[in-house]
């Protein structure tokens, strides 16, 4: 895998605190701290972040300044901005402003699909097939890659367990459909890493060479383990947000993502190369700590520091 300066990565880390961290927040996080943000994990050597959500901001907030932050992201040459979008017309504004990554959503649980997003798992499917036509018929340069994202795929707060034949059924689907990516997400942190095997091999094993991405969430402080269990199938696409941020107002009990300094510095001590300076990273949770100053920060990385005498094997490499 190779990034804009084009020195292999072992591993691609998606910074979604930006958009799952932040979407909960009914104050808007201003416009120029997101953007200070965005550039200061750019310069620790993030590579792919995404940035804003494409709904309704009667509905979020949050996301009323998704055009200015997109476009201050695009100008940052090299960075992958990518962008989350859950019907075609927010597929359709994305894509106009040019965004490089469009993350399409849906449910694999029927219940959180209709909480979410108020439409049967089917109708989300037919607007995902209706964006992967009007990809088609744009220019080849001006093609986002379209990402499909499966929520609630390994739990539901609403459901409880998720049959793993519907997660297959559905990634399937989206292969079918035309999708560049999968990346099934863990919304509501109910998976182990045994889980996590069985239905991560299980959707590599359906989907053939398309990636598949992971998304966990650390409800119940298995968002680590559970990484691993996925780098052991093969993974090597994992999203999480600085400082844990993130949690979803539709569902019951989701607390934040796994935290994304943490995820580097396993990665790291793993040997495997992210392109990411750790202390740069720890650094830019002040951004986050002045507009959320009474908001709890996580993260082991930044509460215990790095090793005394830290021997970074993936310097060596
Ligand atoms: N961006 C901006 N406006 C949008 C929109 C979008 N993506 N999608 C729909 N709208 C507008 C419509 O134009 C319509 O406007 P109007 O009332 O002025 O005519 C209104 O919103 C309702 O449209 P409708 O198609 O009936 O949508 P809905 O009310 O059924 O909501 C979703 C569907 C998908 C837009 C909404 O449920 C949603 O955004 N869910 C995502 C929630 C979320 O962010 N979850 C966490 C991340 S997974
Ligand atoms: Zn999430």
């Amino acid at each position: 895998m190779k990034n804009s300066n084009s020195f292999e990565l072992d591993v691609l880390v998606r910074e979604v605190g930006l958009r799952d961290g932040l979407q909960m927040f009914n104050t808007l996080f201003p416009t120029a701290e997101k953007l200070a943000w965005i550039r200061a994990e750019w310069a620790a050597g993030v590579r792919e972040i995404e940035v804003t959500s494409f709904v309704p901001p009667k509905l979020v907030p949050q996301f009323v300044d998704a055009q200015e932050v997109v476009q201050g992201a695009l100008a940052i040459e090299g960075l992958t901005v990518v962008a989350l979008a859950p019907n075609l017309k927010g597929a359709e504004r994305a894509i106009e402003l040019g965004v490089h990554t469009l993350n399409y959503v849906m449910s694999v649980s029927r219940t959180h699909n209709l909480k979410n997003v108020r439409r049967e798992r089917e109708e989300s499917l037919a607007d995902f097939k209706r964006i992967a036509d009007l990809i088609r018929s744009l220019p080849e340069g001006r093609r986002p890659r379209l990402l499909g994202g499966l929520s609630s795929a390994l739990g539901c707060g609403y459901e409880g367990p998720i049959p793993l034949a519907d997660v297959r059924h559905w990634a399937t689907a989206y292969a079918e459909a035309g999708a560049d990516e999968i990346m099934i997400a863990d919304t509501v942190g109910y998976a182990t890493p045994a889980h996590v095997k069985e239905a991560f091999r299980a959707v590599i094993s359906d989907v053939g060479s398309l990636p598949v991405a992971a998304h966990f969430h650390d409800t119940r402080g298995l968002g680590l383990a559970n990484v691993a269990a996925a780098l052991e199938c093969g993974v090597r696409r994992f999203d999480a947000s600085l400082a844990g941020l993130g949690g979803c107002q539709f569902v019951p009990n989701a607390t934040g993502n796994v935290v994304m300094e943490d995820l580097c510095f396993m990665l790291d001590a793993m040997g495997m190369r992210t392109g990411v300076d750790l202390e740069k990273l720890v650094a830019v949770r002040e951004i986050v700590a002045r507009s959320l100053p009474s908001t709890p920060l996580h993260g082991a990385l930044a509460r215990a520091g790095l090793p005394v005498n830290y021997d970074s094997p993936v310097a060596a490499i």
